[in-house]
């Protein structure tokens, strides 16, 4: 397969064969050309918020994967004058792996929540500005330009850019199919489509690097059961290939009766040299502002690489020190907010839940996360891509955002990820103009009879 960079290298070299230069690299050509869609929808909604009293006709941000349904808790927490409170140790330089007290308090945290009967050590954390920089920092680390990496589709869309991007990773889909399978469940992920995916890369003559597993799942809310992770974790390792389980919505649990299972809490782990996952108080502390990632790994190999590539891509040490105050405070964190935290988005959840099949919308059951999956391929004018960008167009000139299936690499058209971790006032307005649109494309007949 010819690399998107060569054909780049011919035109440069052509250019340059001219007498001109190019101000850009290859890799520079080809980033600045990539397309970014969530980045260009998100300065819409920024520049236009909706406020129900100051602007009532902004648009309704339900795309973007934030958590506000805790803000009043943590600015009280954080303002406390021990966590963002500026000290002299913190102006100077620091190790870029992440300094020792925010190490412990996340182990501790980590072990607490997701591990108890399996100690998490701060000595095998690195830190980073964020989970994206952890993805890119792995990429590095795992995988040479041309290797392949396998994820399960629909997924968070940047786990192909945070592969691609830099490293120029070849990111391979495991499609998983909305049509339901014999349980009456869509979007099944089976251990048999990792292993045939693995064998159809090998076939091409592809070096196949790495797995990816982003549990709990964003955008479909899924837990994955241990016994399948165990299963893809043997997979991986009988073709010596590394398992990376990104689990940056863990704490975010809101379905009692999920069973989730980190893949930090599995005893006996096929490959432990090959295992590695990723956390962040992004999501599940909704600080996605404070850049704080974190992965763990426990080969010492990868280790040194990533204490390598970290001093590229650390967390401000007044960032950090306030990050491990709130997860030291195990009172507060523990008992108060990520209870608290369980509570709400779990009454988000099925508010929105009831509202959208109350509609007759199909809905899509979600454990865990800040968002709901549903279907409105039925008021597609047909489906495909296009008429599911119309779709999407018309609810954003209706005042509300929300991010259409096919860019999260669903191969079915029409469905869409809504968040619900919003406002109050923005949930309902958010679900009312949703509905809007839904209704009326239901009324002027321009969906098939069959929809529902
Ligand atoms: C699954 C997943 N991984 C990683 C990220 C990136 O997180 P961060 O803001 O910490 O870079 C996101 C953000 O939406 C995500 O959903």
């Amino acid at each position: 397969m010819k690399r998107q960079c060569d054909t780049m290298k011919e035109n440069v070299d052509e250019t340059e064969s001219q007498g001109k230069t190019t101000p850009l690299s290859c890799r520079g050509i080809e980033l600045a050309e990539r397309k970014n869609f969530l980045g260009v929808y998100k300065a819409m909604c920024y520049n236009n918020p909706f406020h129900a009293t100051k602007n009532i006709k902004g648009i309704v941000n339900m795309g973007t994967a934030v958590n506000r349904v805790m803000e009043e808790e943590l600015a009280e927490r954080l303002t406390n004058s021990d966590a963002l409170r500026f000290d002299q140790r913190y102006q100077h330089y620091f190790n870029p792996s992440g300094v020792l007290e925010l190490r412990q308090a996340v182990a501790d945290t980590l072990t607490r929540q997701l591990a108890p009967d399996n100690p998490v050590s701060p000595d095998n954390l690195v830190i980073m500005n964020g989970a994206t920089s952890c993805l890119d920092a792995l990429a590095y680390a795992l995988c040479d330009p041309g290797d392949v990496l396998l994820t399960p589709t629909p997924v968070y869309a940047r786990i192909f850019s945070d592969f691609e991007e830099r490293c120029q990773v070849d990111v391979m889909p495991i499609v998983c199919k909305a049509v339901p399978d014999n349980a009456g469940e869509s979007f099944q992920l089976c251990k048999e489509a990792v292993e045939d995916k693995i064998v159809e890369a090998l076939s091409a003559k592809r070096r196949v690097r790495a797995f990816i597993l982003v549990n709990p799942n964003n955008p479909l809310g899924d837990v994955y059961p241990p016994s399948l992770i165990l299963d893809i974790m043997k997979i991986c390792a009988k073709y010596e290939m590394h398992f990376i389980c990104d689990e940056i919505y863990s704490l975010s649990v809101f379905d009692e009766d999920a069973n989730f299972h980190s893949v930090l809490s599995f005893k006996d782990v096929p490959d432990p040299e090959r295992t590695h996952f990723i956390w962040a108080m992004s999501k599940d502390f909704a600080l996605a502002g404070f850049r704080t990632g974190v992965i763990h790994t426990r080969s010492s190999s990868v280790k040194k690489c990533l204490d390598a590539v970290a001093v590229y891509q650390s967390t401000p040490a007044l960032i950090q020190h306030a990050s491990a105050t709130l997860l030291s405070d195990k009172a507060w964190c523990d008992d108060l907010y990520l209870k608290i935290n369980r509570q709400r988005l779990r009454e988000r959840y099925t508010r929105c839940l009831a509202k959208l099949k109350g509609a007759g919308i199909n809905v899509r059951k979600a454990k865990a996360g800040l968002f709901i999956w549903f279907n409105l391929g039925p008021y597609l004018r047909s489906r495909t891509k296009e008429d599911e960008m119309d779709l999407f167009r018309e609810l954003l000139e209706r005042g509300v955002y929300m991010v259409p299936g096919t860019q999260f690499y669903c191969e079915e058209p029409g469905w869409f990820r809504a968040i619900f971790a919003v406002s109050e006032v923005e949930l309902e307005e958010g679900l009312k103009r949703i509905l809007q649109v839904v209704e009326e494309r239901k009324q002027k007949g321009q969906v098939p009879s069959r929809a529902a």
